[in-house]
Formats: C-alpha cells, sequence, structure tokens
C-alpha cells in the first residue's frame, strides 16, 4: 500500500536538505576531520562512534553497526516510514508534496484516516454530550476510568440506531462507498447499516496517532463481547498494536514495552502511570507486531490473562521475539485475574512488583516442557531438550546465546557438555533452518561472511561507484553491467549511471528508493564507509587506492566471465565427440579453449 514517490521528487528533496542538519536535531555533532562525530542516539554509549559524512550525505554508528541516508535517520530516529520521512523532509524543504498522490489508493488512505477521525469524533460526542451517553457514561465510571482517561483514550459511544453514522456522514460529505471501506457501515442489498450499535468505543490509533479501526464493546453480557473494524487498506489486526501511540515515548526512554491482552487492561495501565504498556487486538504476535516494537525498545514483558498464559506463551510465535534480539520475560497473574482486573483489586504496587518478578523466558520454557513432556523417560527428556534448544538456537547473539544454554543446563539439571554434544546434532540438522528464519539484521552483519566472492565484489563495485563517481564511466567500459551476476546489484548500477550521466553526481540517497530490502541498504552503508576507511588507510604516496580496488575487482569479473565461458567451450566440445561432429568443428573449438584458458592464465598472473 506504500504510495507511489516519483523519484526525482526524492531526489529533489534530498538535494536541498543537510543530513548535518536533520541530524542535529537530535544529536549533538562535531566536526573532526571530513567527518562529523557524535553520541549515537540507537544505542547506549559514553564515547562518540557515530559518524555523519556530509559530502556523502550518510550517516553510520561504528557501535551499533546502524547507517545509512538521511531517509533511515528519520525513519529510525522518528519511527516512520519511507514515504512519511520523505513528506517530514518535503515540509522542512518546502518542496510541495502533491504529486506525491499519483495512485489513487493513497488519496484513498488518507481519506480514510480523515472519515475514521470525523467518525471518532462523533462517537466521542454522543458519550459526553447526549442523554442517550449516560449508560455508557455510567458503565465506564463502573469499570474505575476516570475523565481524563476517558479523554486521552477519546473514548466513545455509538448509539443504539442503524443509520446514525450514514446521516451524520452528509455533513463530512463523505459517500456510502468510502463508509463501508473504512468498516463503519455495512451494505446490505443496497440498504446501509452502522456497524457498531449500542456499544462502547475505543478508537485504535497507529503509531502517528491517526484513528485506524475501532474496537467496540457490548455495554452488558451480550455477544459478541468486542466486535471489531474489519481488515480495512489502514486497518490489520497483525499489523496494529493497541496503544502505541500513547506508549512510544516510554517505551523509548524505558527501552522497554508490557504487552497485554485488552484494551482495558492498557486503559487501566496507564491510568496508573504504566505506560509503557500496550495490546494485541485479539490476535497472536505477529513479526510485524515484533519489528514495529523493535522501533522503540528491546525488552518485552509479556503479561497473559492467567486462563490463556500457558498456551499462549507456549506457541511458536514468541520466538519470534527471539529472534528480532528481544530480552523477553513473562509475568503470570494468579488465576482469574487480567491485568485489568489485578491493578483495580490488588493496586498498581503489587502489580509492578509482578512485573519485578517476570519469569525469564527460557526458564519459563523450561518449566512448560517439563510439564510437556514425560521427563523420566529418555525420549522425554530429549524431545524437552529439543524444544528448547530450537529457541535457544535463535538468539542472534552468540554471546547472548552460549550464556543462554549455559543456563538451560543448569535449570534442567543437566551436563552442559552433554547439553552442548546434543547442540552439535542438533545444529547439524536444523542449521539450514535457523539460518532462514533469523532476522535481517543478523543476516546483513553476517554477510561478508555468508555471501559469495562475486556478491561481495560487485557489491564493492557499487560502492566504489558511489564513493567515486569518477570512477563510474570505468565501470561501465571495462566490465559492462551485464557482467553483474545479482540481479538488485545490475539494477542498481546501471541506476547509478544513469543519474550520473544526467546529473554528473550521485549519492546514495538518489538510490535509495532503490533499495527496497533493508538489508541492501545496510549493506550499501557498510560497503561505502569501509572503502572510505579503506581509501584512507590505503593512500600512499601518490598511489590511487580506489582505481586499484576497482582494478582487482574488475580481473575478478573478467576472470570468472572467462572460466564460464571455458568451461561452456568444454561442455560444447565433448557433445560434439558425442554426436561425432567433424573434425574441423572439434579443431575450431579447441582452439578457442586453448585461447581461452591462456587468457585466464595471463590474468592469474597479472592479478
Ligand atoms: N477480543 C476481540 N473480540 C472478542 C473478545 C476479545 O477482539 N469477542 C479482543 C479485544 O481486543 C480484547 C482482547 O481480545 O481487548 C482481550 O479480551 P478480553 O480479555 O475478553 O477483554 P478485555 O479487554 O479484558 O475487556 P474487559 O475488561 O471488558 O473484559
Ligand atoms: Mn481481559
Amino acid at each position: 500500500m506504500a504510495p507511489f514517490i516519483p523519484p526525482e521528487k526524492i531526489s529533489e528533496i534530498q538535494r536541498s536538505i543537510n543530513i548535518i542538519d536533520i541530524v542535529s536535531d537530535h544529536v549533538t555533532l562535531k566536526q573532526a576531520g571530513k567527518n562529523f562525530l557524535g553520541l549515537c542516539p540507537f544505542h547506549q554509549e559514553k564515547t562518540p562512534s557515530f559518524t555523519v559524512n556530509e559530502e556523502k550525505q550518510i550517516y553510520k554508528c561504528f557501535g551499533c553497526g546502524d547507517g545509512g541516508t538521511v531517509f533511515n535517520f528519520l525513519m529510525k530516529q522518528e519511527s516512520l516510514t519511507f514515504p512519511e520521512a520523505v513528506n517530514v523532509l518535503a515540509e522542512k524543504a518546502n518542496i510541495r508534496i502533491d504529486v506525491f498522490d499519483k495512485k489513487k489508493e493513497h488519496q484513498g488512505t488518507n481519506i480514510l484516516f480523515k472519515v475514521n477521525e470525523q467518525a471518532t469524533r462523533f462517537f466521542v460526542d454522543m458519550l459526553l454530550k447526549t442523554q442517550e451517553g449516560k449508560r455508557p457514561r455510567d458503565y465506564i465510571s463502573s469499570r474505575s476510568i476516570n475523565d481524563s482517561s476517558i479523554k486521552k483514550f477519546r473514548l466513545g459511544y455509538a448509539p443504539n440506531r442503524w443509520d446514525s453514522i450514514v446521516n451524520k456522514s452528509k455533513e463530512w460529505g463523505a459517500d456510502t462507498q468510502l463508509l463501508e471501506r473504512a468498516g463503519l457501515i455495512i451494505k446490505k442489498q443496497d440498504k446501509c447499516y452502522d456497524r457498531f450499535r449500542n456499544r462502547l468505543l475505543f478508537p485504535i490509533f497507529d503509531s502517528q496517532n491517526r484513528p485506524v479501526g475501532f474496537g467496540a464493546r457490548a455495554l452488558d453480557n451480550s455477544l459478541p463481547k468486542y466486535l471489531n473494524s474489519p481488515e480495512t487498506p489502514i486497518f490489520s489486526k497483525s499489523k496494529t498494536l493497541y496503544g502505541i501511540n500513547w506508549a512510544k515515548e516510554s517505551m523509548r526512554k524505558t527501552r522497554k514495552v508490557l504487552i497485554m491482552e485488552g484494551y482495558t487492561d492498557v486503559i487501566i495501565a496507564h491510568q496508573n502511570g504504566i505506560d509503557w504498556s500496550i495490546a494485541v487486538l485479539g490476535t497472536a504476535l505477529t513479526r510485524e507486531h515484533v519489528r514495529m516494537l523493535k522501533r522503540y525498545c528491546d525488552k518485552a514483558i509479556l503479561v497473559f490473562d492467567a486462563d490463556t498464559a500457558g498456551q499462549k506463551s507456549s506457541e511458536k510465535n514468541l520466538d519470534i521475539f527471539i529472534e528480532e534480539d528481544f530480552d523477553v520475560s513473562i509475568v503470570l497473574l494468579p488465576k482469574g485475574y487480567d491485568p485489568y482486573d489485578f491493578i483495580i483489586k490488588k493496586g498498581k504496587q503489587q502489580f509492578l512488583e509482578q512485573v519485578e518478578k517476570a519469569y525469564d523466558f527460557f526458564s519459563f520454557k523450561v518449566k512448560l516442557s517439563e510439564r510437556k513432556w514425560d521427563m523420566s523417560s529418555v525420549s522425554g527428556r530429549t524431545s524437552a531438550i529439543d524444544d528448547i534448544l530450537s529457541t535457544a538456537m535463535k538468539i542472534p547473539d552468540i554471546l547472548k546465546r552460549d550464556l543462554t544454554i549455559k543456563r538451560i543446563a543448569e535449570e534442567m539439571s543437566i551436563d552442559e557438555q552433554l547439553l552442548r554434544n546434543h547442540l552439535t546434532k542438533f545444529t547439524s540438522s536444523k542449521k539450514r533452518q535457523t539460518e532462514a528464519r533469523r532476522p535481517h539484521d543478523q543476516i546483513t552483519s553476517n554477510l561478508s561472511k555468508a555471501k559469495s566472492a562475486d556478491y561481495k565484489v560487485e557489491m564493492a563495485i557499487l560502492g566504489l561507484m558511489i564513493n567515486r563517481n569518477d570512477l563510474i564511466i570505468k565501470v561501465e567500459t571495462d566490465i559492462g553491467f551485464d557482467s553483474f551476476s545479482n540481479n538488485e546489484i545490475r539494477n542498481i548500477a546501471k541506476r547509478i549511471s544513469e543519474i550520473y550521466s544526467q546529473k554528473g553526481q550521485v549519492i546514495l540517497s538518489d538510490i535509495f528508493p532503490m533499495l527496497d530490502s533493508s538489508e541492501m541498504s545496510r549493506s550499501m552503508v557498510d560497503t561505502i564507509s569501509e572503502q572510505e576507511s579503506m581509501e584512507k588507510s590505503l593512500m600512499v604516496g601518490q598511489e590511487d587506492a580506489g582505481k586499484k580496488m576497482l582494478k582487482a575487482c574488475i580481473l575478478h569479473i573478467r576472470k570468472k566471465k572467462n572460466s564460464k565461458s571455458l568451461e561452456q567451450a568444454k561442455k560444447k566440445m565433448s557433445d560434439l565427440y558425442k554426436s561425432k561432429g567433424s573434425e574441423q568443428e572439434v579443431n575450431q573449438i579447441l582452439a578457442g579453449v586453448h585461447k581461452k584458458s591462456m587468457t585466464i592464465h595471463s590474468l592469474k598472473k597479472s592479478g
């Protein structure tokens, strides 16, 4: 659903702003030679390792490894999506953004936010300003939700009628098609009905504080207890977390999040100052949820309702937290309580004590699997160990993983060496699986190890094209883009050369819209800054390190090309032999093979 932003527009915006200015709004920068230096805003540090390169318009932290363009910086710092970051910068640069809405769809999503905002206001008025609002108001106060929470969470009431939204929407200029798309009404045989009737409304917001949907609670015991907005272009349960808009600041400060199950849990927690609480919308946690949280914090504390805890926490999907390098713990409330009940009945202090006492995720897993398997039998024990190790192996940080395994051995009273032996068996059989499930960042930081020599060489060439615009022509003439074996790299290289011939200059931000995988973006920044420092240290006398690097890369690609065609020629020859080709033909090919192997030989010598 990402809106289409013309690349020229992005270039224009990025050229009219300076990354130094943008970063300086958040980080105190000091000039140190060619670079600017400061304390990284994305991890805790006392000595600065965060650098910003004005010429290249990129930043790179040598502490946490994060890096990128001004867009990456804003996206991370302000937790924005790419189009949102572009909008912010466009505004700063005084560039009109109306051209962005090229796709009707995007136009449409903007309208959806607007219509939800109107509906939210309408529901709020119905709750606070009408006679019929008295019953839901009484209900709210019976649930100990105070006035300032009613205001903060923008609680509302959908009246007990079939047509209130359709009637009211005439004032907003919204047609029924739009109302239906927003999930506010249901159309049946050309008749329109309000989706929410006689219910207490909890508007649900995205991290930008825009209303994306509604949760609607019955005021009595009628069923369903909650009715939620359907999936719409701006609302998807698997991507939405209730309370993220109110919790994000506190999450960023404390670096942790409290994950609950219900709307009322979140409201009562916030009302009691526990404002780093959010809730899923009655669904399982997804990777999208976890990634969203990762923008703000690294520690997740899950508070399950006592009744569902066992089944929910044993679900494999909690492993996503481990894969995304979260520190996870689990709070088990006494039977019959959810966070709402617990805070109301026992108070904030006791609730926080429960949070303090949270089970570490792995201790919890050990307990669960001891319950699940018969620990007195060998096969039961083996299964339990498998269960736990399969999760432990997903910890991206090797040191952390090692410590965890040590602890698991202790908790399960298993000899550590025995456990490690089991691990070797386990890794060889499961390696490919875990590899595939590793988080992106981990893959990227391991990229140089994991990727082939060809990939590295091609990436290096790409880096050089950005670092040394003057070498672009040489790449084009000496190698040609079709020699790149990686499609993504080839396309980027082509684009770089295109921009260069149009503008006479290319920097990383120019191709940012093409780097749609965060892996590629990270990989580019790493290559560029690696080369920069290398170039400096390689500069001996008059020698041009960049040129030298490129020469080595060109050589590699030529060798590969030649050995490939040698292979082809050899194959053709053996095919001919089999099919009894003429002697002349065979000789011709033989000569070709000879020539090719000579070239390779001489290339090897000169390299
Ligand atoms: N839920 C839902 N549909 C239902 C029941 C529950 O979507 N029929 C979701 C809601 O997001 C709800 C959450 O699951 O907030 C937790 O459900 P529950 O614990 O039953 O509701 P509470 O939020 O605790 O509400 P209350 O305190 O009023 O019981
Ligand atoms: Mn509940």
